[in-house]
């Protein structure tokens, strides 16, 4: 029997911070660094006690990520030697927070563009890698700031919290639970980012991103049918992130690197990309989906070759810029948002009929894959 409740993507939105760091601006900042370092520690490291920093290089980072620039939410902190952090000043709670503030902004867009108001949203998840505070939840804020009525909670699945999240929202719209949901993804990844580890200074990038998902029966005459969602999750140590409210119970190593983001970035590529080929050639075959079918494939985005690979995999050929598009360069890694930008910015050309898959994953490991297609009634 079909469903009476079918869940689509009726809009998306996107808010994209003013400043933005470029690799040579990024590289000059992170190698006066590595020379302030090794100039500081010179008789250490003559005497074989510490061991030298190494420069990094615009040509490495692009070759390695295809990643030429990043947004940020403060870009001169960021930058300055002495600092290599994001830093604005502390809001009272009598203020929007920085997450709510830009996780409102890209829903405001979202709820414009599908002629939505806010009383007709019954539901807010936030879903991203970070959330600023445990409590009260920063959907809560963000539903409060809209002036939602119903219910808003905050989920975090790292790289795959929004695809994780569309599918929560579209389990309430299949449930008849809700008919109204506005996933929102603010990520302020500068956060969480070691800008002094060379291996990985490079990769993210700040951004929010909001998608309204309901129930066909209210969605505008362009919209996205969710054909099928899938979620997986594998337990590894190779994305790790331990910060966290009982770093406190360890003092003493409260501030060490591995509160912020740290990969074995090799064997995430190795594992990655197997496992979410098959999982979207699985899910495809579910849906009777031929895979060389797809009209397009809006990834996520970390890393260039890994897209390139897991596209060719579905695809059976190497996939062009306009099957599988890519916002890395320009955006970085913005975690959970990444394939929500390629589909936010990419996907206005597709005529009805065509059919594509939205496609996260991450740390967990986690990956999440929404099939799609367009409608125009
Ligand atoms: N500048 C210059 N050289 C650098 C460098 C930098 N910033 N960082 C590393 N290198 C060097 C290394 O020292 C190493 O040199 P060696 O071969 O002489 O030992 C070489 O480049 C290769 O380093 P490696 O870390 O193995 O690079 P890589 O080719 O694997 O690329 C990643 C690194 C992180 C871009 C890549 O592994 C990747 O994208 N993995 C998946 C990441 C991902 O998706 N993570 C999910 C996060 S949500």
């Amino acid at each position: 029997m079909e469903p009476t409740h079918k869940p689509v993507i009726s809009s998306t939105g996107l808010f994209t911070p003013d400043e933005s760091i470029s690799n040579a601006e990024l590289v000059e900042s992170f190698n006066a660094y590595v020379a302030k370092f090794n100039a500081d520690n010179q008789a250490d490291i003559e005497a074989g006690e510490v061991e030298p920093l190494q420069p990094s290089s615009v040509e490495f980072i692009e070759k390695a990520s295809g990643i030429k620039s990043r947004h940020v939410i403060a870009k001169a902190p960021v930058l300055d030697i002495e600092c290599m952090a994001p830093r604005w000043p502390e809001r009272s709670n009598d203020e929007p927070s920085i997450m709510a503030e830009i996780g409102v902004k890209a829903a405001r867009q979202a709820l414009e563009r599908a002629g939505r108001e806010a009383k007709d949203v019954d539901a807010v998840l936030c879903a991203a890698s970070n959330m600023q505070r445990p409590y009260p939840a920063m959907a809560i804020e963000i539903q409060q700031a809209l002036g939602i009525e119903g219910f808003g909670f905050d989920m975090n699945v790292a790289c795959s919290s929004a695809t994780f999240g569309i599918q929560t929202a579209a389990d309430y719209i299949r449930a008849g639970n809700a008919k109204s949901v506005l996933v929102v993804s603010p990520e302020i990844t500068s956060g969480h980012l070691n800008w002094r580890d060379r291996d990985s200074h490079f990769i993210f990038g700040d951004v929010a991103t909001a998608v309204l998902v309901e129930d066909a029966s209210l969605a505008p005459a362009d919209h996205w049918e969710i054909l099928g969602t899938k979620l997986k999750t594998v337990f590894s140590n190779n994305i790790r992130n331990n910060f966290g409210f009982l770093n406190r119970a360890h003092p003493e190593t409260a501030d060490a690197p591995d509160k912020l983001f740290v990969q074995e970035g090799r064997k995430v590529f190795k594992e990655v990309v197997p496992m979410v080929a098959q999982m979207i050639a699985d899910e495809a075959q579910r849906l009777s989906i031929e895979p060389q079918s797809l009209r397009r494939l809006w990834l996520h985005q970390a890393n260039a070759g890994m897209n390139r690979l897991i596209a060719q995999r579905v695809l059976g050929h190497e996939a062009s810029e306009d099957e599988s598009p890519t916002v890395l360069d320009t955006y970085g890694n913005t975690s959970s948002a990444g394939s929500i930008i390629a589909f936010h910015l990419h996907s206005e050309d597709l005529v009805a009929g065509d059919t594509g898959i939205i496609c996260s994953f991450g740390a967990g490991y986690s990956a999440g894959t929404v099939f799609v297609r367009k409608v125009r009634t």
